[in-house]
């Protein structure tokens, strides 16, 4: 696999680190539109929070938020922990295998990963889990990388969008929003549970 596919997925040492702070500027608007979900006091998980930037603006427009964080890399851990002090529980984990109770939380977000899931179907079992009864789950992402580091890592579609809406459906969590984000951006929005509207 491309060595900065890979370091996007996983980011690693200083290479890592300056990829962060890219990913800091070319996501602000994705960070933007996940937070026009967020209501005041809501208990929120972010996965792979990278450098901690999204959760940190967070915690300025709504200081009640309570905030809970998951990534793989240890490297953006201890960035995110310095930057976060005692403002959001962060944990290195994989959103494959939660570390947290049934119908923890109010809502999910999630920016630019989605397409590095080695099991998106596992981590949206989790995320659905997770969620309390009508919680929701947003997932901003950039469309050209979801078909180009799919096909790199996988070469098989599976990181596509429309897949990933698919697989939500079968679990239960129903597509209420769509939005576009500039150019090849896109925000979409899923409610558990939403059966009856
Ligand atoms: C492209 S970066 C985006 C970082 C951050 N969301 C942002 O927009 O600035 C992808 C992040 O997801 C994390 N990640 C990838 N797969 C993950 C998984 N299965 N569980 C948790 N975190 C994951 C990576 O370590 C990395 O920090």
């Amino acid at each position: 696999m491309n060595y900065f596919i890979s370091q996007f997925g996983h980011p690693r040492g200083k290479t890592g680190k300056f990829l962060s702070k890219i990913m800091n500027i070319s996501n602000k608007k994705m960070y933007k539109a996940n937070m026009s979900k967020i209501k005041k006091g809501m208990k929120v998980l972010e996965i792979g929070f990278g450098n901690g930037k999204q959760l940190q603006m967070i915690k300025k427009t709504y200081p009640n938020a309570i905030l809970y964080g998951v990534d793989i890399s240890k490297d953006m851990y201890c960035i995110a922990e310095q930057r976060l002090e005692n403002n959001a529980k962060l944990y290195i984990a994989d959103a494959e295998s939660l570390p947290f109770d049934d119908d923890s939380f109010d809502a999910v977000i999630t920016t630019d990963t989605f397409y590095f899931w080695n099991e998106p179907e596992k981590v949206l079992s989790e995320i659905k889990r997770t969620l309390k009864s009508r919680g929701i789950f947003v997932n901003t992402f950039n469309t050209m990388y979801a078909s180009s580091v799919g096909k790199a890592r996988k070469g098989d579609g599976i990181y596509q969008e429309c897949t990933l809406i698919e697989t939500a459906r079968r679990l239960d969590l129903k597509l209420i929003g769509r939005k576009k984000i500039g150019l090849c951006k896109r925000l979409n929005i899923f409610r558990k549970g939403d059966n009856d509207g």
